[in-house]
């Protein structure tokens, strides 16, 4: 029974399997979870982010899908690359934001990953409000690991006290 925790704090910090990134879809960084990635796990990821792009994914990564890389000089094995959708009042995007979060799963499950740390995507730049996003989130990690064992342990690395807290309410 996989265990999920919640913990306030910096993504990069943790010592997990796979790390999951915040990414957009040119794979080629941002701000945010992407620009902590890139800047603490240092150039081999951004590195293997520019290979994907001149080979699979020529286009971009679309929203809701997940890749890997490397995680460089990060306390972890992985990043798993996934694309949030933009928050939209008039498009009901949940779907592609819960994909996020399956196909991150599907990757990690892939790749023989563990324990899986999560950013709250899509609710930083993308605009995403906490409360929804959270719920999202636990929901669809919650889908993805009732029936198997797969996983030891998923965390969602929260920044900041309101973050923490919208999450808290949704476990
Ligand atoms: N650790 C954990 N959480 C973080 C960190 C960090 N170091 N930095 C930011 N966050 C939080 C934000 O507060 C927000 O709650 O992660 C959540 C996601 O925010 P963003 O990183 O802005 O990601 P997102 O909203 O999905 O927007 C993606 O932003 O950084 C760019 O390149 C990225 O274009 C893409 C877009």
């Amino acid at each position: 029974m996989v265990t999920i925790h919640l913990i306030p704090g910096d993504i990069t910090e943790q010592s997990v399997d796979a790390v999951v990134n915040a990414a957009n879809s040119s794979l080629l960084g941002g701000g945010g979870v992407d620009g902590a990635i890139h800047r603490r796990g240092g150039p081999e990821i951004l590195a293997e982010c520019r290979d994907l792009r001149a080979s699979r994914y020529g286009k971009g990564l679309p929203t809701g899908q997940a890749v890997a890389t490397t995680a460089g000089r990060l306390p972890a094995r992985w990043v798993i690359h996934t694309v949030g959708p933009v928050w939209s009042a008039s498009e009901d995007r949940s779907g592609q934001l819960a994909s996020c979060y399956r196909e991150s799963l599907r990757v990690a499950r892939e790749l023989g990953a563990r324990t899986v740390a999560f950013p709250a995507i899509s609710t930083g730049v993308y605009g995403w409000p906490l409360d929804d996003g959270a719920r999202i989130a636990l929901a669809a990690v919650r889908r993805e690991t009732e029936r198997d064992d797969t996983f030891e342990e998923i965390r969602f690395v929260l920044f900041g006290q309101r973050a923490y807290e919208a999450f808290t309410a949704w476990l």
